[in-house]
């Protein structure tokens, strides 16, 4: 097989810059460079003082490691396929908004036009790996638009290797995937390609994590591992409905649950409702997918999954409002998270989003506190999450915080919406003190000891458990 020496990788975010870096870091003799096509993410990759586009704890000591030596991030696309011999496709694919299949089917007019970039520009032949993503039979449109715009003595092959990681504990899943997954045509020239891949990879993950299947399957798989995630999740949320309802304690059932090698306890934590880049989409995708098959029951099958996450956020602010007799008009409300999960600064499909969206159709003032995202990005999801108010109206009824106890000053309660560790240890009773009474508090990701909190005084709403 070919002896990958040069690695391009189109697409600086989430996936292709930890992805990337990581590679470079483990395979010092391969040159490799991240491009994009936003300046400013490419320039805050480069920052002098590693001032990064995202916080993904680890990343910045690894591109500290490598920037300069042989990892490199630029602007310069063309010039980056001209040298490659591998070309990693990580541009984003987000569901579409319009056209046929709004709404489920993913939009992929960012990877037909890397790819069509790519055969218009190559001069030598190549491996393009799709990393993105992307519905069954991506690979076979990016093989049709390479081989039709190919210049003579170019071979393009191409690869599924679908990107596993978490975000948050991105680095952690490089350095030790639980498996590595890439998809080749069965023929001798798409399993050389595989083989190159592989020996990348073989750097530091060890071989029998490095799995080689066809590429319809590699592709399915990525879409499968996130739908049947997300389905657990939902699984224990629809469950913490009847918790509430009975007196069970969703944590106690997820433990016993969890206990049977079978089901294994990971993954298995009642939440407020999960969000980030990828499962409702990758859900959607599967439905659309399962309804262009002509299998309705399969698409329904799935669809709910995304319908429970939806009942389970629209559960949890009618509970807020429940609790508060009935009204929030008015009233101040500190929410306390506003990224989709913990360690992350990433806010695509929070669940906090969606919380404070409805706070604000109460008429409720909201004060948030988040460790990482930035103002600038709570104020422009708070503007597209509630297209009905300007801007100038949702900074009359929101505010933002740069502490917890500073967010929950004067207010009549407290939600946590995102696992943050350092809610685990807030100064509760002085948060009391500085509270209106009675002080709710309503955990959204069964973080706090309530007896503890009780017994300062604080009215706990716990997810899963009936309120006391
Ligand atoms: P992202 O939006 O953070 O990054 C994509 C980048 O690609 C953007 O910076 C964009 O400017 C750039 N881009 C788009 N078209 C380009 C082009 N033609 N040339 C150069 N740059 C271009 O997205 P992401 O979160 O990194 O996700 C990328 C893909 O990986 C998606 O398909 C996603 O589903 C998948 N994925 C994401 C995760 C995750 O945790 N975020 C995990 C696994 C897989
Ligand atoms: C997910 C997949 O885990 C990863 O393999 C894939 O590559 C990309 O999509 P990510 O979305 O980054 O990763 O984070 P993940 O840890 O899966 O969490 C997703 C959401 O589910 C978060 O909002 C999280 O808070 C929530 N969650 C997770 C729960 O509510 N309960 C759990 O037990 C686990």
């Amino acid at each position: 097989p070919v002896q990958v020496k040069n690695i391009l990788c189109i697409g600086a975010g989430y996936v292709g810059g930890p992805t990337c870096a990581v590679i470079a870091l483990k395979c010092p003799q391969i040159k490799v460079t991240i491009v994009d096509l936003n300046k400013a993410r490419i320039d805050a990759w480069n920052s002098a003082d590693f001032d990064l586009p995202i916080y993904e704890p680890g990343l910045e000591d690894v591109v500290r490691a490598c920037r300069g030596r042989n990892l490199f991030f630029s602007t310069d696309v063309d010039k980056g396929i001209l040298e490659a011999d591998l070309i990693f496709v990580s541009v984003n694919t987000p569901t579409k908004k319009s056209g046929v299949g709004a709404g489920f089917a993913a939009d992929l007019n960012y990877v037909e036009l890397a790819t069509r970039q790519i055969a218009a520009v190559a001069t030598s032949s190549k491996i393009v790996v799709e990393k993105s993503t992307v519905p069954c039979r991506t690979a076979e449109s990016m093989r049709t638009i390479l081989e039709a715009n190919s210049k003579p003595n170019c071979r393009f092959d191409i690869l599924s290797n679908p990107e596993f990681l978490a975000e948050g504990t991105a680095i952690a899943d490089l350095f030790s995937p639980d498996r590595v997954l890439i998809g080749s045509l069965q023929t001798p020239e798409g399993k050389d390609a595989c083989a190159a891949l592989a020996s990348v990879y073989a750097n530091w993950v060890p071989t029998e994590r490095i799995l080689t299947v066809g590429l319809w399957s590699s592709e399915l798989s990525k879409l499968a591992a996130n739908a049947m995630l997300a389905q657990r999740i939902s699984s224990v949320n629809a469950l913490s409905a009847i918790c509430e309802a009975t007196g069970a304690n969703i944590d106690e059932v997820a433990h016993a649950v969890g206990y049977d090698s079978r089901v294994g306890p990971k993954f298995l934590k009642a939440s407020v409702g999960f969000g980030g880049s990828c499962f409702q989409k990758d859900i959607l995708n599967l439905v659309y997918l399962s309804e262009s098959l002509h299998l309705p029951e399969v698409a329904a099958y799935w669809r709910q999954v995304v319908e429970m996450n939806e009942y389970q956020k629209r559960r949890f602010s009618k509970r807020v409002v429940d609790t508060l007799f009935n009204t929030i008009t008015g009233k101040h409300i500190a929410v306390l998270g506003f990224a989709f999960k913990a360690d992350t600064g990433d806010t695509r499909e929070s669940a906090s989003i969606t919380l404070i969206r409805d706070f604000l159709s109460e008429r409720a003032f909201v004060n948030i506190y988040d460790p990482k995202v930035a103002e600038s990005q709570i104020w422009q999801d708070l503007a597209e999450a509630c297209p009905n108010l300007t801007l100038e109206n949702i900074k009359k009824q929101v505010k933002i915080f740069p502490s917890a106890i500073e967010a929950s000053r004067n207010s009549e309660a407290i939600v946590i919406a995102t696992e943050w560790k350092e809610f685990k240890t807030i100064a509760w009773a002085e948060v009391y003190e500085s509270m209106k009474k009675p002080a709710f508090v309503f955990d959204g990701r069964l973080l706090v000891n309530e007896a503890e909190l009780t017994k300062i005084g604080f009215k706990v709403a716990t997810i899963g458990r009936p309120t006391a």
